[in-house]
């Protein structure tokens, strides 16, 4: 009998980090205390100016329709932000505004990865992208990096990966979940490699804003072949703006031309008094940027200090985003570990394997969190690492 959903609904695998995320709620509903260091999304509100813009667009009467890429001022501004921020070079012509990066990955997969073919996923990864090659009848392929040095992007074994099936490569940089930002050599390799199978390398850098200890170049700035990426970017990391559900993609015209044709039957376009909030974050003051930033890299350190002093932890240190990867020397797999320590020590971790296999038995904690709940959640852990 036929099955009434189609096969690509149903191949996706729902992700352990939402189920990790409804025992979290309904464990607080119930009045439990818990540091919840699963959530990805910063713990600051978005900034004034920019809540601002969008009351008075939405006051003025710009609450119609957009042209489906988006207002001309707000790509103009993307362009600006991506050339400023990460020395990327994209006309207003090459960018798509889109509904968060989320929606800028699916088309982009839509656009290129056609009914079988290859999308090489480097891992551990954001959990989204195998769901959006399911949904695009492609083949997600696994390409697991070394947890040796602290899963840094090796170029052999994704250049090795490559066939003539590949037609895409995601290099997610700085990493969810590790906060890793790729090593310049490995990503030029990839670029490179990508561009003789003519495969589109996928540059998803929506943390771009929030990079440590150095410069964040993006990858397209850092190889001969631009014409082969797409730069996926956004609004909800380093302004605050998750709710607002703005992002976009800057890349070869050919690529934002067709995502922005299929994009007519899809969603049409950003929500316009979102548009003209997010115009507000990237040509507006940058201050409460620095100083988010600012608090992350705090934590950041904390993270790691407080990880070193931890028998049983291993956390390669984050160059950027506010996520570390933790090994935590604990017996069972990653999904029963994050359950126990949710349910006998009130802390809440996204257990590694969401994030591909050779993210299994790892943890990532997400930093988006207050110095003193960060405390808190490494004082249960120290204490479940000494009591499981
Ligand atoms: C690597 C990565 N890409 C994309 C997104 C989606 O961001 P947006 O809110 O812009 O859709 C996330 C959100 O967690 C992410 O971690």
């Amino acid at each position: 009998m036929r099955h009434l959903l189609t096969d690509r609904v149903r191949a996706v695998e729902p992700s352990p980090i939402r189920s990790m995320f409804d025992l979290a709620e309904a464990a607080a509903a119930e009045g439990r205390d818990l540091v919840r260091l699963e959530v990805g999304e910063p713990d600051f509100d978005t900034p004034e100016h920019v809540v601002e813009a969008a009351h008075e667009a939405a006051r003025s009467g710009r609450t119609h329709y957009t042209p489906n890429a988006g207002i001309r001022p707000l790509r103009e501004a993307v362009s600006e932000a991506t050339a400023r921020e990460s020395g990327t070079e994209v006309p207003p012509e090459g960018v798509v505004v889109t509904n968060g990066a989320m929606e800028a990955t699916y088309l982009v997969a839509l656009a290129t990865v056609g009914t079988d073919e290859e999308y090489l996923l480097p891992t551990p990864t954001y959990t989204n992208y195998f769901q959006q090659t399911d949904l695009v009848a492609g083949r997600a392929v696994e390409v697991p990096m070394p947890a040796s040095t602290g899963f840094e992007l090796d170029a052999d074994r994704v250049v090795e990966a490559m066939g003539p099936d590949t037609a895409a490569v995601m290099l997610c940089s700085p990493s969810n979940p590790t906060g890793r930002v790729h090593d310049p050599d490995a990503v030029r390799a990839v670029v490179e490699a990508a561009a003789d199978h003519d495969a589109v390398v996928v540059a998803d850098e929506v943390y771009g804003g929030l990079v440590y200890d150095r410069e964040f170049v993006g990858t397209a700035a850092l190889t001969d072949h631009p014409e082969h990426v797409v730069t996926v970017g956004s609004c909800s990391k380093t302004y605050a703006m998750t709710g607002w559900r703005v992002g976009w993609l800057a890349g070869p015209r050919w690529l934002a031309d067709a995502v922005t044709k299929v994009r007519e039957a899809v969603t049409s376009c950003t929500a316009t008094p979102s548009q003209y909030a997010a115009l507000a974050a990237l040509t507006g003051p940058q201050e409460p940027v620095r100083e988010m930033r600012d608090r992350f890299e705090e934590r950041r350190d904390y993270v790691v200090e407080r990880a070193a002093g931890v028998d049983g932890v291993r956390c390669p240190r984050p160059d950027g985003a506010f996520y570390a990867f933790l090994e935590l020397d604990l017996p069972g797999d990653d999904v029963a570990v994050a359950e126990r320590l949710l349910r006998e020590h009130g802390v809440v971790l996204a257990p590694g394997s969401a994030f591909g296999e050779a993210g299994a038995g790892w943890h990532r904690l997400s930093f988006a969190n207050g110095l003193d709940r960060l405390e808190v959640g490494f004082d249960r852990l120290e204490r479940a690492l000494s009591a499981f």
